[in-house]
This record gives C-alpha cells, sequence and structure tokens, in this order.
C-alpha cells in the first residue's frame, strides 16, 4: 500500500557544501523511511552553488545544478528553500525572496536569524509559509523542538548549554592534552567543526547566535542578538583551568539565558556567552570535544538536558531533514494552526527586557595575585563583606620557594555583578594586590 497521499515535495537548496551534501546524501539514503514518516516525498530539484563542479558532481544527475540561486528561489517548481549558505549577506536576501515568492524556508544560518529573524518572521508570517532552523541550534540535537512543542506545558526558568562544539573541542583538548590553543583550532577547522570566520567560534559569537534563538523561544521575546552579552575563551589562562579542576570544577564555554525573579516578579532576561565555571559532578561538565548539551530548567519538567553533536555533516542534516518533514506535513495546515516560529503567538511576544550584564546574578570565581603578609586575606574578605558578597571557598597556594607572593582564589556565592566589580576595584587599590583580579562567573546549575 502507498503511503503517499500528495505528490513529491520539491526541494531547492542553496549551498552544497558540508551540510548540503549531508542532506542530499541523508534523504537519498533514508528515503523509504522520510516517506513513510512525511506521508509523501521529498526530493531535492534543484540545487545553486557557486563551485558548479564541485555540486555536479555530489549530485551526479539527481538535481538541476547551477549557480543561479536567484533564479531558484523565484523558480515556481520549488515548494521549500534549503539555506545553507550562511551569513548575514547574500543569504538574507535570498530568504526574503524566497519567502516574498511564496516559498516555505529550511535553513541552518544562526547568524542570520539571531540579528535578523524578527524581520524574517514578521515577513513569513504575512506571506503564509514557514521557516523552519532546527538546524541552526545544536547541530543534531532537536532542541527547538523540545522547548517550543514538548516543553510548551512549561514556564522555562533558565537555559544553560554548551553550545559550540569549537570551542569545547578547544578547551577538552586543552585540558586533556596539554596542547596549544592554536593546534586544536586548526583541527576543529579540519574537522569542519569551526565557522567560515572561525573568530564566530572563539570569541563566543556563533553560542551567542544560537542561545539568542533559544532565549527567544524560551521567554517569547523577540530576537536581540544586539543585547546579549558576549565573551569567548581568549582570553582564559590555563592557570585558572588549573585553578578551577582543583576546586572540583570544570570551565566551559556557557550560553545562559535566564528569566530573572526578583520579590516573585519576572524583571528581565537574562542573555550571556561566557567562560563558566561548572561543578564536575553536573553531566553538563563532562560534555567533551566537539559534543553540544543544552541543559533546560522548566517550573514543571524540572531539569532535563540535551545531548548530542552540534556540528558535521550529518547530524547537521538530520536536523535539516526533521524541518523538511515537518514542514511536509504542514504544508496544507491553515497558518494559523503551525506551531508559532518563536513558540508563542506572534502577538502575544513578550516585552521583559534584556538585562545589562552589570544586573545579571550569578556566582564568581576570582584569581589575585597578592603580598604573602599578615591580614591581606582579611584586608580583601572585608571589602567582600562591605558589598555584602558572601565567600563560598577560597584556596591559597603555598608562596613558591624564596617567593614572598602568592595566588588567592575566591569563590563567591551568587551576587549582582556591578556588586562585585565595585569591590574589585577596591581590592586592586590595595597595595598588596599585585595583579588585576580575574574574574570568571560560576553556575551551581541546582
Ligand atoms: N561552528 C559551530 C560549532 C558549528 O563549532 O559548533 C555548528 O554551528
Amino acid at each position: 500500500m502507498s503511503v503517499e497521499k500528495f505528490g513529491p515535495v520539491r526541494v531547492g537548496l542553496l549551498g552544497i557544501g558540508t551540510v548540503g551534501s549531508g542532506t542530499f546524501e541523508v534523504l537519498s539514503r533514508n528515503a523509504a523511511e522520510i516517506t513513510r514518516r512525511a506521508g509523501r516525498r521529498i526530493e531535492i530539484t534543484r540545487v545553486a552553488d557557486l563551485d558548479t563542479a564541485r555540486a555536479s558532481a555530489l549530485v551526479a544527475g539527481r538535481a538541476r545544478v547551477d549557480a543561479d540561486a536567484r533564479a531558484l528561489v523565484a523558480d515556481p517548481e520549488i515548494d521549500i528553500v534549503v539555506e545553507l549558505i550562511g551569513g548575514y549577506g547574500i543569504a538574507r536576501e535570498l530568504v526574503m525572496s524566497a519567502i516574498e515568492n511564496g516559498k516555505h524556508v529550511v535553513t541552518a544560518n544562526k547568524a542570520l536569524l539571531a540579528v535578523h529573524g524578527n524581520e524574517i518572521f514578521a515577513a513569513a508570517s504575512r506571506k503564509g509559509v514557514m521557516v523552519a532552523f532546527e538546524a541552526a541550534v545544536a547541530g543534531g540535537i532537536p532542541i527547538i523542538k523540545a522547548l517550543r512543542e514538548g516543553l510548551t506545558a512549561n514556564r522555562i526558568d533558565w537555559i544553560a548549554g554548551i553550545i559550540n562544539g569549537t570551542t569545547n573541542f578547544i578547551l577538552s583538548e586543552m585540558r586533556d592534552k596539554g596542547l596549544s590553543f592554536d593546534t586544536v583550532l586548526a583541527q576543529a577547522q579540519q574537522l569542519g567543526y569551526a565557522e567560515a570566520d572561525p573568530t564566530f567560534d572563539i570569541e563566543g559569537v556563533d553560542a551567542g547566535h544560537k542561545i539568542t534563538i533559544l532565549s527567544a523561544i524560551a521567554f517569547g521575546i523577540p530576537v536581540q542578538f544586539g543585547k546579549a552579552h558576549i565573551e569567548g575563551i581568549t582570553g582564559l589562562q590555563s592557570a585558572d583551568i588549573t585553578y578551577a579542576e582543583q576546586l572540583g570544577y570544570r570551565i566551559k564555554l556557557l550560553g545562559v539565558t535566564r528569566r530573572r525573579v526578583v520579590d516573585g516578579r519576572a524583571i528581565g532576561v537574562e542573555l550571556r556567552v561566557h567562560p563558566t565555571l561548572i561543578p564536575e559532578r553536573r553531566l553538563i561538565a563532562n560534555v567533551e570535544g566537539a559534543m553540544n548539551a543544552v541543559w533546560v530548567k522548566g517550573d514543571a519538567v524540572g531539569h532535563t538536558m540535551y545531548y548530542g553533536k552540534g556540528a558535521g555533516a550529518e547530524p547537521t542534516a538530520s536536523a535539516v531533514i526533521a524541518d523538511l518533514v515537518d514542514v511536509a506535513r504542514m504544508l496544507t495546515a491553515d497558518p494559523g494552526n503551525r506551531v508559532p516560529h518563536l513558540a508563542f503567538q506572534a502577538e502575544s511576544l513578550s516585552d521583559l527586557p534584556v538585562l545589562p550584564i552589570g544586573e545579571i546574578e550569578t556566582a564568581y570565581y576570582l584569581r589575585l595575585r597578592v603580598a604573602d603578609e599578615p591580614g591581606v586575606l582579611a584586608d580583601i574578605t572585608r571589602i567582600l563583606a562591605d558589598a555584602a558578597i558572601s565567600i563560598d571557598a577560597v584556596l591559597q597556594r603555598e608562596p613558591a620557594e624564596g617567593e614572598n607572593q602568592t595566588d588567592i582564589i575566591l569563590l563567591t556565592h551568587r551576587t549582582i555583578e556591578n556588586r562585585v566589580d565595585a569591590a574589585i576595584a577596591r581590592i586592586q587599590a590595595l597595595s598588596t594586590v599585585l595583579s588585576g583580579v580575574t574574574r570568571i562567573r560560576l553556575e551551581e546549575l541546582n
């Protein structure tokens, strides 16, 4: 018995690089199963790529190939455009044209959605088309599906994610094998994890794009990448990785978004990416190499964690094809009855503000180089006490032989960042504090 209730859905692919070729391959390999699930065949019938020779070799006659992306998004034979070009430039123009031409869009482009998502979703709603983007966050992990649908009963409290494989790979390899930053970055590029511009990975921009999208879906707010606070891993020192381990923590580049509630009232949303100490006993602290993991805390469900490959040809293709199946299943549905782009109905988005970084609340790791003299620690702890910052742990190294200075490491309880910064300024003014204070945020995630 045929499972096909309708004729095939015709897909145009913009870009057949790593993810595009993975999509072609998986769609073709699993065609029978995918058809049984979607109820109709999903066929890539046209591919646009500047490197037509390479594209033609990959496609091997199974679809039309040329370099004319603008013609593809205007082609009346195409139902769904899959955008795998990346970036904010031509990709934005093509996605907007595809929408204007009434095509549904599937994209893996987190940068585009984090920066221009509001405009793209508004245009798609006007035209009654879907824009699906599972592959934009955490590659093959179905985190968009989980947040937007599986957890729809919940008030989401917070999300913390390792959502950039390149930096997690770098931090893991540096810690495990003592390799240099540059050596490991080159490996990540060879393995196809890194962005075309790897500064997007190591400076936290890629993770910033992804947490911006997750934050919007979790809290029903517009995408606001410009308000995200972003720090990468380039300033991280190996001494801090070592001290963190001695205190029972791992340092990860985390994307964090949290609804801040004060006196029972939500006052804003934290939206940030930065190196973070996490207790090593937490599952997420043990996510190594290029793997991704997203931890979501919902009020009803409690803690949930989603783990898997966040990059690579077939894991990302898995997400692209899941979107294709979703779109294929919903093609005939009334647009008003489809899952909203940002999980909440567009007219019900909230204006809860994204909080400035100084107003976030978290715990801190502080490292100081101090003179080894009586009263130094007391002076520092008094400043913290004056600022109502409570200390959780202190580690003081024995001075090296013949030295009269040493490192002190302090862990604080949760407090407001502005308060910590003011205290650090006072601590640095002490004559016995011999260097700037290294400050790394710490999340207990409990
Ligand atoms: N550059 C990204 C990463 C690829 O390293 O995770 C997937 O978005």
